[in-house]
C-alpha cells in the first residue's frame, strides 16, 4: 500500500507525440498540482504495436522515465480496450456478433469477442511485451487491466463456449432440463447442441437460460481477465492489478470480477447540481460502499470528471467547491485516492469537450486548475490515510444474480420493480444516523455485522437462508423486504411457503403481493390494539405511505407493528418484528417511503446498541464517515447544502478545514481522533 494518496488520472500523452512542447508543459502543471500517478496506456494499441507483431514501445519509455525523473508514478494498462485496424482487418472474428447474429464492423473500443482466440493471443502478446519492458521500471506502481469491461457477444466462438460452460456446470441434458423448468411450452432440450444463447429472433422467455447467460457472459470475461494478467505475471511483472469497474453496472457480477484482482476501481461521473447534492451525494456514497464491499479493502477512485463530462444528457459545470467535496468523499469512503478522466483534453474525436485538469487552452489559471491544485494540497494533508480501513456494523445485500433474475421474471411489476430505490431508502436510513455502511453480496460472511438489511432479494444463493438463520441467532437484526427469497440460483420457485426455510426465524409466510398501479397508494400504520409485551417503536408517525409492491403474509408467530390501512387488506401486518435466538428478524412487506425506513430503523439501530462514534448532531445534508488504523479513526464531515451550517466539533485535531464550526456550503472537515484502546476498536462503540 502507498504512503500517500494517489492524485493524478488518464493521460494520454500518445496524441500529442507531435508537439513536445505539450509534454514539457504537462509535466510543469502536474507539479503545481501535486499530481503523483497518472495512467498511461489506456487505448493506445494503435500506437503501441502499430503493424502486427511490430512493437514501438520508445515513445511510452521516453513518457515514463521524465514522470518518474518528476516524482510522478505510473498506472499502466494493458491497451485490450480498443484495437487497431490492422487486427479487426486480418482477423474478424475478433468483432462481435449480436443477438440477431449481425457481426459489427470496426470501430469504437469495448467490443471485442473476449472469447477468440486470436483476440486473447493478441492480446497476451502485447501485455506481455508491455510487462517485460516496464514490469521492473520503478515508476509503474499497478497495472490497470483493460477498460470498463462489459457487454456480450453471440459468434459461433461463445456459443461452442456457452454450451462447453453449461456441461460443466450441469454434467447432463436431463439435469440442464429441470433447472430451466423446460417442460414448460414444451422447450425440453434433447442435447447441449441445442443451445443457444438467448434472442429475441429466439428463445427469450427461459429465465434460467437468460440468467446462466449472463453467468457465462460474466464468467468469460472474468477468464478473460485472468488471462491478461498471467500474460503480465509469466513476464516477470509482479506490481498489483486493477480493473475499472461502473457506476451501477448490472453486465458483470463485480463481487466475483472482484475476486480476480488485487484491487477494484471504479469510474464515477455523479449527475451533480440536478438533485439536491446531498442526494447526489448518498447516491455516489452508496456505489463507494458497494465498489469496497467487493473486497471489504480500500479501492481506487480511477477517473472522475474535473469539470463537466461531454457525454451525459447536459454538461453542467462543477460549482465551486464541488471537485473537492467528491473528491474527499472518495476518500471518506476508503478510496487509495481521487484520479481523474483526464489529465489532458483531447483535441478532436468525441471526447473533445470533456473537462480535463489541462484544456485545450493550457495554462495554469483557469477555474478547474485551480480546483485541481487545491484536491492536490488536500491530498496531500490526509496522506496519513494510505490504507486505512473503513470498519462497518451495519450491511446491505446487493447481490447481482438476485437483479439478473429479478428483473427479467415477468410480475409482479413489470412496469418497475423500484429496486434501486428500495436499497436507497434502507441505505439512506442507515448513512443518516453517521453509520459506514458495507454493501455486499449474498456470498459475504455476516458474522462482522450487527445489523445487516436485505431489500428485494427475490433469489436466494444455496446456503444463504443458513447464513441469515445463524446470524440472527447469534443476536444479529436482520431486517428483509417484501419479494425475496422466492427462488432458487435457477430462478425454479421453491416451494412450500416463503421465505423458503426461514418461517419459522420471521415468523411469518408470505402469500400473496399485490401490485399498485402508478399513482396508487396504500398506508401502513401502527398497529391499533398493542398486546402486552409489544415493541414500543419510539417516534414513528401515525401513518406511512406506501406504493408499487404490497405483499400480504400471514403471521406465524411475529409480532406484528404495523399494519395496512386501505383496500381489502386494511388491518392485515405489513411491518412485523421476530425474536429468534438472541437477534430479532424484521419483515417489512411494502414499499414504503424513505420516513418509514428513517423512523423504523433509528428505532433498530438504538435496540441493537450501535451508535455511530461521533457524537455530535448530524444536520440535514451533511454526511459522516470514517476510516480507521490501529491507532486513531478519522473522520470526515462533509456538508452538501447550499448553504453554511453549524456543526459540533469533537474532541480531535483537526487535520483539514476550521475548526470554527461553520461547515461552509461543499466545505469538508477531517477529524482524528485517537482511539484509548489502542487494539483497534472504535473507543465510542456501544
Ligand atoms: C469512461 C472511460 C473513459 C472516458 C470517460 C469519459 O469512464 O473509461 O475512457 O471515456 O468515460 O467520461
Ligand atoms: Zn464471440
Amino acid at each position: 500500500m502507498n504512503q500517500f494518496l494517489l492524485h493524478g488520472g488518464d493521460y494520454n500523452p500518445e496524441q500529442w507525440l507531435d508537439m513536445p512542447e505539450i509534454l514539457e508543459t504537462d509535466i510543469e502543471r502536474f507539479l503545481e498540482a501535486k499530481i503523483n500517478t497518472v495512467t498511461l496506456g489506456v487505448f493506445s494499441w494503435a500506437k503501441l504495436e502499430p503493424r502486427e507483431g511490430d512493437y514501438d514501445f520508445e515513445w511510452l519509455s521516453g513518457i515514463i522515465d521524465r514522470l518518474y525523473e518528476n516524482g510522478i508514478g505510473v498506472i499502466l494498462a494493458t491497451p485490450s480496450g480498443a484495437r487497431p485496424h490492422w487486427l479487426a482487418q486480418k482477423y474478424p472474428e475478433v468483432l462481435r456478433v449480436n443477438e440477431m447474429g449481425m457481426r459489427a464492423r470496426f470501430g469504437g473500443r469495448h467490443n471485442h469477442c473476449l472469447t477468440s482466440p486470436v483476440y486473447r493471443e493478441k492480446v497476451r502478446r502485447i501485455n506481455g511485451r508491455l510487462a517485460e519492458r516496464f514490469g521492473h521500471h520503478p515508476a509503474v506502481k499497478m497495472w490497470h487491466i483493460s477498460n470498463e469491461l462489459g457487454g456480450s457477444c453471440h459468434c459461433g466462438l461463445c456459443q461452442e463456449a456457452f454450451r462447453r460452460w453449461l456441461k460443466d456446470r450441469y454434467g447432463t441434458i436431463e439435469n440442464l432440463n429441470d433447472r430451466w423448468c423446460t417442460t414448460f411450452w414444451s422447450h425440453t432440450y434433447d442435447s447441449f447442441e441445442q443451445v443457444e444463447a438467448p434472442s429475441r429472433l429466439g428463445e427469450s422467455a427461459l429465465m434460467g437460460l437468460n440468467l446462466d447467460w449472463r453467468r457465462f457472459v460474466s464468467d468469460q470475461t472474468m477468464d478473460f481477465v485472468e488471462e491478461e494478467i498471467r500474460a503480465i505475471r509469466d513476464a516477470g511483472a509482479d506490481q498489483p492489478a486493477a480493473v475499472n469497474m461502473m457506476y451501477r453496472f448490472e453486465g458483470l457480477d463485480y463481487a466475483k470480477l472482484a475476486q480476480k484482482v488485487d484491487m477494484v476501481s471504479w469510474d464515477s461521473y455523479p449527475v451533480w447540481h440536478r438533485e439536491k447534492e446531498w442526494d447526489t451525494a448518498r447516491d455516489t456514497a452508496f456505489w463507494h460502499d458497494v465498489i469496497r464491499g467487493l473486497k471489504r479493502k480500500p479501492f481506487l477512485l480511477m477517473e472522475s470528471c474535473p469539470s463537466s463530462t461531454n457525454w451525459q444528457s447536459v454538461s453542467k459545470l462543477k460549482k465551486p467547491g464541488m471537485l473537492s467535496a467528491a473528491s474527499l468523499q472518495s476518500i471518506a469512503h476508503g478510496s487509495e485516492g481521487a484520479l481523474y478522466f483526464q489529465m489532458r483534453q483531447s483535441r478532436g474525436a468525441s471526447e473533445k469537450f470533456h473537462g480535463a485538469v489541462i484544456d485545450h487552452y493550457g495554462g495554469n489559471d483557469t477555474r478547474t486548475f485551480r480546483e485541481v491544485c487545491g484536491v492536490g494540497e488536500e491530498l496531500n494533508h490526509l496522506s496519513e490515510l494510505a490504507g486505512c480501513a473503513t470498519r462497518a456494523d451495519a450491511a446491505i445485500i446487493y447481490d447481482w444474480d438476485n437483479i439478473w433474475a429479478m428483473k427479467d421474471s415477468q410480475g409482479p411489476r413489470n412496469k418497475g420493480l423500484h429496486y434501486e430505490e428500495c436499497v436507497d431508502k434502507s441505505y439512506r436510513a442507515l448513512r443518516r444516523l453517521g453509520l459506514n455502511v458495507d454493501v455486499v453480496d449474498q456470498s459475504a460472511s455476516l458474522d462482522r455485522y450487527r445489523f445487516v438489511a436485505a431489500p428485494m432479494q427475490y433469489l436466494f444463493h444455496p446456503g444463504f437462508e443458513e447464513r441469515i438463520r445463524s446470524f440472527v441467532e447469534e443476536g444479529g437484526t436482520f431486517v428483509m423486504t417484501y419479494w425475496s427469497d422466492v427462488v432458487d440460483e435457477n430462478d425454479r420457485c421453491f416451494l412450500g411457503g416463503r421465505p423458503f426455510g426461514l418461517t419459522d426465524v420471521f415468523g411469518l409466510r408470505a402469500e400473496e403481493i399485490d401490485g399498485l398501479y402508478d399513482g396508487e397508494e396504500n398506508t401502513v400504520i401502527p398497529v391499533q390494539a398493542l398486546s402486552s409485551g409489544s415493541r414500543q417503536l419510539a417516534n414513528m408517525k401515525e401513518q406511512y405511505t406506501c406504493r408499487y409492491l404490497c405483499e400480504l403474509v400471514k403471521p406465524l408467530g411475529a409480532q406484528i407493528l404495523m399494519e395496512y390501512g386501505r383496500d381489502f387488506y386494511a388491518g392485515e401486518p405489513a411491518v412485523l418484528c421476530n425474536s429468534y435466538g438472541k437477534g430479532l428478524a424484521c419483515y417489512i412487506c411494502a414499499d414504503t417511503e424513505q420516513s418509514f425506513y428513517d423512523d423504523l430503523y433509528e428505532n433498530l439501530v438504538r435496540e441493537a446498541g450501535i451508535i455511530c462514534g461521533w457524537n455530535g448532531k448530524i444536520p440535514e445534508g451533511v454526511e459522516v464517515t470514517s476510516r480507521e488504523n490501529e491507532e486513531y479513526v478519522y473522520w470526515f464531515i462533509q456538508n452538501y447544502n447550499r448553504a453554511e451550517v453549524e456543526i459540533e466539533i469533537p474532541e480531535g485535531d483537526v487535520i483539514l478545514g476550521d475548526r470554527e464550526g461553520i461547515l461552509k456550503s461543499f466545505g469538508s472537515l477531517v477529524i482524528r481522533t485517537k482511539k484509548t484502546d489502542g487494539k483497534g476498536e472504535h473507543k465510542n462503540e456501544i
